[in-house]
């Protein structure tokens, strides 16, 4: 599963490249308003670090709009991901964008039925809100899993990039389904790493090895 960083923030960003735990990058307007950041300037940064998918995301809610953003977000860098919302005008500039050999990543998907629309417009990403989606008790996790059956049935080449995850836990059930991509907040993700056992493990073999004297180097 490929893990993809949810901010605009460069120095999470970069802290977290430097630590080979990238493999692209989403932002939202949200995200982007957090950064206090120009969105132009701000991509193009994250596409200088990052090899991987940088998605932006339109605001425009038209078709028009849509295509005139995108085109101008497309500009920035190859590695750029047009992101659009799953609205009758997204998945129509997702088609577009997606037959001019643009990758696209359709978001705010809450149903398996949005899912399989954005497929057949050619989506590279379907980006599924897990969290938002456990916020009104409705679990996240099984529109993962019914997203990956029907694409499996019908061979949709579209990645299931699970999105808002909140916990460890979405990660690795979204791991076991077979998400194809992930994308956390960095907190999220450096968290990923944390057991208690492995920190009670760890002091018990420095203090043993200080009381050896064990000496390496
Ligand atoms: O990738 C979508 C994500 O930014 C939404 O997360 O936590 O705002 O639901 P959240």
């Amino acid at each position: 599963m490929k893990f993809f960083v949810d901010t605009a923030d460069i120095d999470a960003i970069r802290e977290l490249n430097d630590l080979n735990m990238v493999d692209g990058v989403t932002t939202n307007p949200s995200l982007i308003m957090k950064s206090g950041r120009d969105i132009l300037e701000v991509i193009a940064e994250i596409c200088d670090m990052v090899d991987g998918p940088v998605s932006g995301e339109v605001v425009a809610t038209d078709y028009e709009g849509m295509i005139a953003e995108g085109n101008k977000l497309a500009e920035i860098a190859p590695n750029i991901a047009i992101k659009v919302p799953l609205t009758l005008d997204g998945l129509r500039a997702c088609k577009t964008f997606s037959d001019d050999g643009r990758m696209v990543n359709v978001t705010l998907c809450f149903s398996a039925n949005q899912a399989l629309l954005a497929a057949k417009a050619g989506a590279t990403f379907i980006s599924p809100f897990i969290g938002r989606l456990d916020d009104i008790n409705i679990d996240g996790l099984d529109l993962i899993a019914d997203i990956r059956t029907i694409y499996d049935n019908y061979g949709f080449e579209t990645q299931i990039l699970a999105a808002s995850i909140r916990t460890a836990n979405h990660v690795s059930e979204c791991a076991k389904i077979g998400a194809d991509v992930m994308t956390a907040p960095p907190s999220v993700i450096k968290g990923l790493v944390n057991h208690p056992l492995t920190d009670k493990g760890l002091a018990a073999f420095v203090a043993d090895a200080q009381k050896a004297g064990i000496k390496i180097v």
